[in-house]
């Protein structure tokens, strides 16, 4: 008898479902609904921990292809606390390895992000069999090229682009769509570049708000009556980007808007008289049913993952690479971050089109 456990850890996204579906199709299509149990692990690594978990049935897997969020629950449970002791006096990791060991494990199967991956990383460094899959709308996972949840978040991401694109035509306004994206401005740029945006701010690239305000002029000067900035959440300015961690924490803490693109809006509108809005889609990015590329890539990434665990190959992560479903060893890709190259391709080709990035 196999016996594997899944997890969903960190923030949800798109095709979690679709990619827990294949997963569990894929092993009682293998080992026969009698050759295999699948346990779920309930809130990621949360539960993990306390040992919270359900025996699941091939039902389970039916009917859950098209759903938003994971049926399983998730929780951010930061890595750089997985090996501090925790209020209760609990030991993270060892009681991850016991819940493990008491379930008679072949296999945990992990689906998440960055974080996600640096602890199924230290779990595999740990003596366990790991499998793990590459989750989030961010796009920001070294070793492949696309993550699921990515293309829906950008889908509804560039939605919101033109929604706004016809009312800022109207009002003849500079409007702000600010896109979420902490870190790294795949899901701003190419919703950017999909919604026809005229300005993409993203944190790879610092931005000059004279420039901003400059080039949004010039469209004025031109005859173009209304402006659309597409702004990562992370997006920051080049007098920030040169300061050291801690100062450049400090100032962003002290900033009086809510977000950046507030703040960016209220220079826009004092320096060029323009009535300027931000329209901030939140969480919405990740929410709703996967888009036909992330069932596909999900169902994809899935059925290798089974794959791996069928030809015991642990220790890995299912990745994309030019258009192949791969595996790559989770010690190569845990802690790396992908962000976007300032000099790609997609850059130059934005900037081809007069798209401006503010620097
Ligand atoms: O999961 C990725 C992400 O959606 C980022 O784009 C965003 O910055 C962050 O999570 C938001 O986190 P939370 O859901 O915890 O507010």
């Amino acid at each position: 008898m196999k016996r594997i456990a899944i997890l969903t850890s960190g923030g949800d996204c798109q095709g979690l479902n679709s990619t827990i579906r294949a997963v569990g199709k894929t092993l009682y299509n293998y080992y026969g609904n009698d050759g295999i149990e699948i346990y779920g692990i309930i809130d990621g690594y949360r539960g993990l921990i306390y040992g919270e978990y359900r025996k699941m049935k091939p039902d389970d897997f039916s009917g859950i292809l098209t759903m938003g969020g994971t049926i399983l629950g998730t929780s951010r449970q930061p890595f750089k606390l997985m090996r501090v002791i925790d209020e209760n006096s609990v030991d993270k990791v060892a009681e991850m390895k016991k819940n493990y060991k008491k379930l008679e494990l072949d296999c945990l199967v992990v689906l998440g992000g960055n974080g996600t991956q640096k602890t199924a990383n230290l779990l595999s460094e740990e003596g366990l069999n790991v499998v793990s899959l590459p989750k989030t709308i961010d796009n920001d996972l070294w070793g492949t090229d696309k993550t699921f949840g990515f293309q829906s978040a950008v889908d509804i991401a560039t939605n919101v682009i033109d929604c706004i694109h016809s009312t800022a035509t109207s009002h003849g306004r500079v409007f702000i769509v600010e896109v979420m994206g902490h870190k790294v401005g795949w899901l701003t740029l190419y919703a950017g570049i999909a919604g026809g945006a005229d300005i993409i701010l993203i944190p790879e690239i610092p931005y000059d708000i004279n420039r901003v305000i400059r080039d949004i002029k010039a469209r004025t000067d031109k005859g173009k009556n209304f402006s659309i900035l597409a702004v990562a959440e992370g997006a920051i300015s080049k007098e920030l980007a040169v300061l050291p961690k801690k100062q450049k924490k400090a100032a962003l803490a002290e900033m009086k808007y809510p977000s950046i693109s507030y703040e960016i809006a209220a220079k826009i509108e004092q320096a060029t008289g323009q009535e300027t809005r931000v329209t901030v889609p939140g969480h919405f990015q990740r929410g709703g049913s996967p888009d036909p590329y992330d069932r596909v890539l999900s169902t994809r990434f899935g059925v290798a993952a089974a794959q791996l665990i069928i030809d015991k190959k642990y220790g890995n992560m299912v990745a994309l690479d030019n258009d192949k479903v791969v595996a790559v060893p989770l010690s190569k890709i845990a802690g790396k971050l992908k962000s976007v190259p300032k000099n790609s391709e997609i850059i130059e080709t934005a900037r081809k089109m007069g798209i401006s990035f503010g620097d």
